[in-house]
């Protein structure tokens, strides 16, 4: 037996308990993992509340949670390539990151590199690969003017930190407390919120190329009154704003996660790109962990600490 999240109803965050549940062994190309650390994400508190029933519907009891890290502790047949006291990163579509053991197909973990700590491992998988979707997206280039709107955030700051690997001069919204940070990493902060665009021109005369929006919230409107072409416009958090402008809505579902992680975790482990982490919680405080993320504000990711790193 292990300790896991679950809810049996849609409800706001106080329907989410922390239980016993029965750990499964691996069958044919699956692992067990000792989970680690896993990842909370905006994306799941709709699908919790049953906001999104139609497309993505809950089967009761659910559990939650896509992002993890963790040590392999079992191995089923026919599996290569990883062994029991593996440092992994996990990768799931089955609603079950957020416990304390993962059985999950072999080729939905990569090698952890011992040089990518616990807390950003274990946060990595949805905003990596969102991050690298706005990225392909907009197709940023050496050279381009590229804005990236919500920077502080989980998504923002990976996709801030690429732009600015490809060569790109990036514009970075945030509030003023998360200025610093994103000035360490190269790019020039900028507040978000009424204005926006005249600050934007004022600090990039010469135009903006590509529009990386990861909050929503009219920032589409940004990018459509600086005169950025709407193939090079990408948003991840406004739908409606998409469609009425036909702009992008590239995000985790059109990158191949393995590839994007493995170059991800490359990246944090030669020191080129950081994942800074808001607030961690033990795992048996997930409510109070989702009531933070609902707050909105803070430096990139929130993290769950499920068991002692090894
Ligand atoms: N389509 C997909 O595949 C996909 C995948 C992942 C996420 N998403 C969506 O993308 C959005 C961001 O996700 P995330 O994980 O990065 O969220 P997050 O980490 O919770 O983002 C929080 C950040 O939002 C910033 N923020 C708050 N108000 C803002 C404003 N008015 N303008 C600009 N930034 C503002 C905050 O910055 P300050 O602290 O500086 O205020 C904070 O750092 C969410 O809507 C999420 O649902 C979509």
């Amino acid at each position: 037996m292990s300790r896991a999240v679950r809810f049996d109803r849609y409800g706001a965050a106080d329907v989410l308990k922390v239980v016993d549940v029965e750990d499964r062994s691996p069958g044919a190309n699956e692992v067990r993992v000792r989970v680690v650390t896993a990842g909370i994400n905006p994306g799941e508190i709709p699908v919790r509340e049953g906001k999104m029933h139609e497309r993505f519907p809950a089967t009761f009891p659910s559990g939650e949670g896509s992002d993890f890290a963790g040590v392999v502790v079992e191995v089923g047949d026919r599996v290569d390539g990883v062994a029991v006291g593996d440092d992994v990163i996990g990768f799931s579509d089955q609603r079950n990151a957020q416990a304390e053991s993962v059985t999950i197909a072999a080729d939905r973990v990569i090698p952890k590199p011992h040089g990518v700590r616990w807390d950003a491992a274990g946060a990595l998988y949805i905003a990596g690969t969102t991050a690298r979707a706005c990225l392909d997206a907009v197709r940023v280039r050496r050279g381009d003017t590229v804005v990236v709107a919500g920077a502080a955030g989980g998504v923002g700051v990976l996709a801030t930190q690429l732009a600015v690997l490809a060569g790109a001069a990036v514009v970075a919204t945030a509030s003023k407390e998360n200025h610093a940070f994103l000035t360490s990493i190269g790019a020039i902060p900028v507040e978000y919120g009424k204005g926006l665009a005249d600050r934007i021109r004022k600090i990039v005369p010469d135009g903006v190329d590509a529009f990386i929006d990861a909050h929503g919230d009219g920032n589409v409107e940004v990018a459509v009154a600086l005169g950025v072409d709407r193939d090079r416009i990408n948003t991840i958090a406004d739908h409606v704003a998409r469609k009425k402008y036909g702009v992008k809505g590239d995000g985790t579902a059109t990158v191949s996660p393995r590839e994007a992680l493995i170059e991800l975790a490359r990246l944090i482990a030669a020191s080129e790109l950081q994942l800074p982490i808001a607030a961690t919680f033990p795992l048996e405080q997930v409510r109070a962990a989702y009531e933070r993320l609902g707050r909105g504000h803070g430096l990139g990711k929130i993290v769950l600490e499920v068991s002692p790193a090894p």
